[in-house]
């Protein structure tokens, strides 16, 4: 079955400083939010994909990044939120409202920010949500990790039972709406859509991408992403 992908780019960028978003920034002469949409749009199994970006940019991106590139896949471009978690949301409400909510139907949701991802995990992505509702790609992490409170270490966790999680994180259409009207019932926040349906006691599978599949956040990684990419700023 073919999958619809969301992918929400309406973050305020503020931890890479500058005046331009993030997911404008040119990396090989392209917008991050480009190369990133290029990956779907690129991929067999994606039909269709819907776009999350802050309210005011919903007409430049349309020009800029839509139209500028030749996404004929992207369905259409939805106003983000103030969490992330808002911001899915509203993707998931564009793809209700588009008649796209079979109970079944896979639903992918991606970073804007990850434009290094390799989408030749995306065909075990798919498969694996259709035979267990929910799945996401991640990385088993590499330093060791601390929690830490009033700057004094409270754990350290078996470094080997970590991973680092990433998107894509796919889903089956039904399992993460009632994931997302849950939270929002409960007034739970979180930074990834897995935690939401990892609380309704569904398993989540973990199935192992790759390290250059970095989100691009800090000024550095731009440099990183630049090098992985194999071009120039
Ligand atoms: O903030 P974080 O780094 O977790 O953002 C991950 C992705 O979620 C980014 O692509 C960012 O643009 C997006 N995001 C969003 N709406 C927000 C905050 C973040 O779409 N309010």
């Amino acid at each position: 079955m073919k999958a619809t992908v969301i992918i929400p780019a309406a973050g305020s960028g503020r931890r890479m400083g500058g005046s331009i978003s993030k997911q404008y920034l040119e990396l090989a002469g392209k917008p991050i939010l480009a190369h990133t949409l290029t990956l779907f749009e690129n991929h067999p199994l994606i039909e269709h994909i819907y776009l999350v970006v802050p309210a005011g940019d919903i007409a430049y991106c349309q020009e800029q990044i839509v139209d500028r590139y030749s996404f004929s896949k992207v369905a259409r471009i939805v106003a983000g939120g103030s969490e992330r978690q808002d911001s899915v949301s509203h993707g998931l409400d564009a793809v209700a409202q588009d008649g796209l909510d079979q109970p079944l139907r896979p639903i992918l949701i991606h970073d804007g920010a990850r434009p290094l991802f390799d989408c030749q995990h995306l065909s075990l992505l798919i498969e694996a949500v259709c035979d267990t509702g929910a799945c996401t790609i991640g990385v088993p992490v590499k330093d060791t990790i601390k929690t830490v409170e009033n700057s004094t270490i409270t754990n350290s966790p078996e470094r080997s039972r970590l991973w680092q999680v990433q998107t894509p994180q796919g889903f089956q259409y039904q399992l993460i709406r009632d994931a997302f009207d849950r939270a929002a019932a409960d007034g739970f926040v979180a930074t990834d859509d897995a935690s939401l349906v990892e609380r309704l006691g569904h398993p989540v599978k973990m199935l192992e991408g790759d390290y250059r599949n970095i989100k691009v956040t800090t000024p550095e990684d731009i440099l990183i992403a630049v090098a992985l990419l194999g071009g120039t700023p």
